[in-house]
């Protein structure tokens, strides 16, 4: 008896205050006396194991809140799937030597996240003109703009006198930050060089086989220092 009302008394001193993300649990407050030294130490005993009890649910909320802010914070930053866009075309067999050669609309969802972009294909430049040498440059443009965090995204041919009409396979690939989340438009370009004292040549982009953009969004744990 003397334990059932003595527990009765006690439980009070256990509410644990549950508010966002704090638990608070008074576990001191529990002295009460019957009078009898043998009830007292078997209320002794049963608050104590109430105690562990308590200490391992709390353990267990803790837990829970811990893997639940996990969810919360991953479903918020990433998704299941990957934000990926692939604009693909054959028989480019684009001949300019100046402009946009290929475009691809993609939407990016989230502010924090880097852009990767691809292009691969083929590529020529063969030498004309009384120059030394003739010279083109292909680069990748996001919202008309060239990336400039942390690098431009582009590559060169240079062809001498000597230059054959030769066609390589190109693949210019690079990551990009401080795209904000929306459509973001991702051109492929062609144009001079970045010494000017070349020729422009006869370029030629894509000549028969398959060319592509490829643009991906990419979660980065700490773009500044992992994307330089
Ligand atoms: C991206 O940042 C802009 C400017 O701070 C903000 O207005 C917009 O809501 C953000 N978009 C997303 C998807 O977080």
């Amino acid at each position: 008896m003397a334990i059932a009302t003595l527990v009765l008394k006690v439980l009070p001193a256990f509410l644990c205050l549950v508010d966002g993300q704090t638990i608070v649990c008074n576990l001191k407050d529990w002295t009460q006396s019957s009078g009898s030294a043998v009830d007292d130490q078997l209320v002794k005993g049963s608050v104590v194991a109430l105690q562990d009890q308590v200490q391992q649910l709390v353990g267990q909320v803790k837990g829970l809140q811990a893997d639940l802010l996990k969810l919360q914070q991953s479903s918020t930053t990433s998704d299941t799937g990957v934000n990926v866009k692939q604009c693909s075309k054959r028989d480019l067999n684009d001949a300019r030597t100046n402009g946009i050669l290929m475009s691809c609309n993609f939407v990016k969802k989230q502010n924090e996240t880097v852009l990767r972009v691809v292009w691969n294909g083929m590529l020529r430049l063969i030498h004309v003109g009384q120059k030394s040498g003739s010279c083109r440059r292909w680069y990748f443009t996001l919202n008309g703009r060239e990336c400039s965090e942390p690098q431009t995204i582009d590559t060169q041919i240079f062809t001498n006198s000597n230059g054959k009409n030769r066609h390589r396979p190109a693949y210019v690939e690079g990551y990009c930050r401080g795209i904000a989340a929306g459509a973001v438009l991702v051109e492929w370009n062609i144009g001079e060089c970045i010494t000017k004292s070349y020729g422009t040549g006869a370029s030629y982009s894509g000549w028969e086989a398959t060319v592509r953009i490829i643009v991906e969004e990419v979660h980065v744990n700490d773009a500044s220092a992992t994307i330089n």
